[in-house]
């Protein structure tokens, strides 16, 4: 067990790394964040903030030297960054992030593993797309194998003639075949030092143009049907990465069972309701996890929670929402610019307390 005032170190310096910092510190830790300039709003949150590049090696040698524990809120960190930092410190196994990175060799990963995904192929090229687009047919969505965020990254593909139309971003793709489901929904687990699992109950996720906007429960029937399998699928995926802390598996729920969407080494928006809605939070948890510490019941409080995301401009009235009926929670991140189709804080709002 690390003991109090240990340091705690973050890389990434989103909301993500912001709410993880505030339960670090609830828990007697000292939080020291990394992240490249920019609107850095876990650092409001952080001990001490270094603002460097990825690839600063001095900066990286004394972020890594002041932690006695190094975790990630974004999961495109660069491998090339996360293996400066002495194996040792590192919380989450660096293999998580290797294979989350890449849409591909995640999918490949669930697959061996039994989990089922879209079907998919990889683009690289033209010829490569008009054969995806004649293997896999349309609907269909292409996705930059890297780096996509929040629908960012993806184009949808309708008919073939439109596929036409599409020019290839120059990066490594894979194309999807669409999935028609009836409901998208989430497995988030921790998994302590000593490989223990817990699950928090799944949400419905309401997306709108690739990004969450809401997630509620109860999820309703279908999606309560599937979680066992879907649970069964992430718990093998912990265990076969040897994981450490929070790990989120994203699906949908269609008529022939849970389809694998991606998975997310970290912390989830689809989980954010955990804050006052579950016995212990996803962010206390991974920060328990981590550190040794025993980890946090699980349960669901309420009978009904919904979570919302405050998207761009919104934020800038969302204090108003403290008016409304329901004592709703409200999270705002502290950043700056409040651009279009930028998370910028959420609210959360429960039923009656569960007996
Ligand atoms: N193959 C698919 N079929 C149907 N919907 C999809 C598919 N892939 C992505 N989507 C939609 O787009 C959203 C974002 O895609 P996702 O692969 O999760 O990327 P991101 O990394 O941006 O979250 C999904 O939550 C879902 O709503
Ligand atoms: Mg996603």
């Amino acid at each position: 067990m690390l003991p109090a005032r240990s340091t705690i170190g973050i890389l990434g310096g989103g909301q993500l790394g912001r709410m993880l910092a505030v339960a670090a510190l609830q828990l007697g830790y000292r939080v020291i964040g990394y992240a490249p300039a920019g609107d850095n709003v876990a650092a409001d949150a952080c001990t001490a903030f270094i603002t460097a590049d990825w690839d600063d090696a001095a900066a990286l040698a004394e972020f890594a030297a002041a932690c006695d524990v190094v975790t990630w809120e974004f999961e495109n960190v660069p491998i090339s960054t996360v293996a400066a930092i002495p194996q040792p410190r590192l919380a989450c196994p660096l293999r998580a992030l290797e294979v989350a990175q890449n849409r591909f060799h995640e999918k490949q990963f669930i697959a061996e593993l039994g989990g089922t995904p879209a079907p998919y192929t990889r683009v690289e090229s033209e010829a490569d797309f008009a054969a995806a687009i004649t293997r896999i047919g349309t609907p269909g969505i292409l996705k930059t194998a890297r780096d996509g965020y929040d629908g960012k990254g993806q184009w949808r593909v309708r008919s073939a003639l439109e596929a036409g139309g599409v020019r290839l971003p120059g990066v490594t793709c894979i194309y999807e075949g669409f999935v028609t489901y009836e409901t998208e929904f989430s497995v988030i687990l921790v998994r302590g030092q000593d490989g223990a699992i817990r699950f928090w109950d799944s949400t419905a996720n309401l997306h709108d143009g690739g990004m969450l906007t809401q997630s509620v429960l109860p999820a309703g029937a279908l999606v309560e049907a599937q979680v066992p399998a879907a649970r069964e699928l992430a718990a093998k995926t912990a265990n076969a990465l040897g994981y450490v802390g929070v790990l989120t598996l994203e699906f949908f729920a269609t008529r022939n069972g849970p389809v694998f969407n991606e998975m997310a080494p970290r912390v989830h928006n689809s989980g954010h309701w955990t804050i006052e809605g579950a016995a212990t939070s996803q962010f206390e948890n991974h920060i328990r996890a981590i550190c040794g510490l025993p980890l946090g019941g699980t349960a669901t409080r309420f009978e009904a929670i919904d979570m919302r995301n405050i998207v761009g401009d919104a934020a800038l009235t969302a204090h108003r929402i403290l008016a409304e009926p329901g004592e709703p929670h409200l999270h705002l991140y502290g950043k700056r610019e409040a651009r279009e189709g930028r998370k910028m804080g959420h609210v959360t709002r429960v039923g009656h307390a569960l007996k």
